[in-house]
């Protein structure tokens, strides 16, 4: 079986080449943010950022109303939030609260269940990566706090049918939360925030790292009816969110073209990749997200230091559990697309 580290290890920091290998926007974020953070005056950065104006723009995009929302410094901080809030055990309980984790997953999510002192539960993956519903409603015990979704899913861009987050949500102990990342939401164009009110236990959270470009300024949501949320809410720490992020993500929110843009040019990079793939005899799984998990096999080191050595970054996933001989290629800007294919092309059948 594959091992699992007990902690994070960042990425190594690659600047210089194509960064394929972390799902970011690879042309950068909409020109507004630029303009809008260059018309920050100093006065802005010396007192402390105000939320009310940024959450209710939030709040209007993402349908809900504002103490629905909770922003975040990245969503990273929002599922350290939701950790420490439903993961922590109980001053002298000896029961360890758990966390389900179906299997590939976002890392981050078994090793915020470590520091906050709660127990991972894996449910390993199916062969094809469908979502393993029965297997994650046979996990659920009553110590079960938390279950860590992703849709689309992170490293494999498979969808998790909403059918099937309704399921779990009905069944996990009163007590806990169903989690549910939709860092990739944008690119799936499918969210579970509009079955909130009939879910008050299901906290959603989201990022505009990705499709809006906002990774390096740290500002993400999250999402859910305030008895879920509050808990989380009070874990984070008061003015995480700071004023770029505030003016930055409603300069984003406001370039509807931008964005939509950049999906369409997510959708034709897939398709590209998609065909490479076919001529390469390479086995893909088809993703709603910007990246796409493709199974290299024994070669998948020799592409990864390879395609490095030519300026392009991808991410090894072949530790993760189900993922053996995988690597992740981000499909985001086509023309980036076009040289991360090219590499992995030149390195395959170059040497035949
Ligand atoms: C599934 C998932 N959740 C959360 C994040 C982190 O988002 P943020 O940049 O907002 O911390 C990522 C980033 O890669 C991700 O893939």
């Amino acid at each position: 079986m594959t091992s699992l580290k007990a902690h994070y290890e960042k990425p190594a920091e690659l600047y210089e080449g194509l960064r394929l290998h972390q799902n970011e926007h690879t042309l950068g974020c909409s020109p507004r943010v630029i303009e809008a953070l260059a018309r920050l005056r100093p006065d802005e950065i010396s007192f402390y950022p105000p939320y009310t104006a940024v959450t209710e723009v939030c709040a209007r995009y993402l349908g809900v109303s504002p103490d629905r929302v909770a922003l975040v410094n990245g969503l990273d901080e929002g599922i350290m939030a939701v950790a420490i809030a439903y993961l922590r055990p109980a001053a002298g309980s000896p029961l360890v609260p758990e966390a389900i984790v179906p299997e590939p997953a976002f890392e981050i999510f078994r090793f915020d269940t470590a520091v906050a002192g709660g127990r991972v539960v894996p449910v390993m993956p199916q062969p094809d990566f469908r979502f393993a519903e029965e297997e994650v409603l046979a996990a659920i015990t009553p110590q079960t706090r938390v279950v860590f979704l992703t849709n689309p899913n992170n490293p494999t861009g498979v969808p998790v049918p909403l059918d099937a987050i309704r399921t779990i949500a009905r069944r996990v102990p009163r007590d806990a939360v169903v989690f549910v990342d939709e860092a990739y939401a944008e690119f799936a164009g499918r969210s579970f925030i509009p079955e909130l009110p009939s879910f008050p236990n299901v906290i959603v959270g989201r990022t505009f790292s990705k499709a809006y470009g906002l990774a390096a300024l740290r500002i993400g949501a999250l999402v859910g009816a305030p008895e879920a949320l509050d808990p989380a809410r009070y874990a984070v720490p008061v003015y995480s969110v700071n004023i770029a992020a505030v003016v930055a993500v409603q300069a984003a929110l406001a370039d509807v073209e931008y964005l939509h843009e950049y999906l369409r040019q997510v959708k034709e990079s897939k398709a590209l990749l998609y065909a490479a793939c076919q001529r390469l005899g390479l086995t893909y799984w088809p993703s709603d997200a910007n990246f796409v998990l493709v199974r290299i096999g024994d070669r998948v080191g020799e592409v990864i230091d390879g395609a490095r050595a030519r300026g392009v970054y991808l991410r090894d996933r072949s530790a993760e559990p189900g993922c053996e001989g995988c690597l992740r290629i981000g499909t985001g800007i086509v023309e980036h697309t076009r040289r991360g294919i090219g590499v992995i092309e030149e390195i395959l059948c170059g040497g035949r």
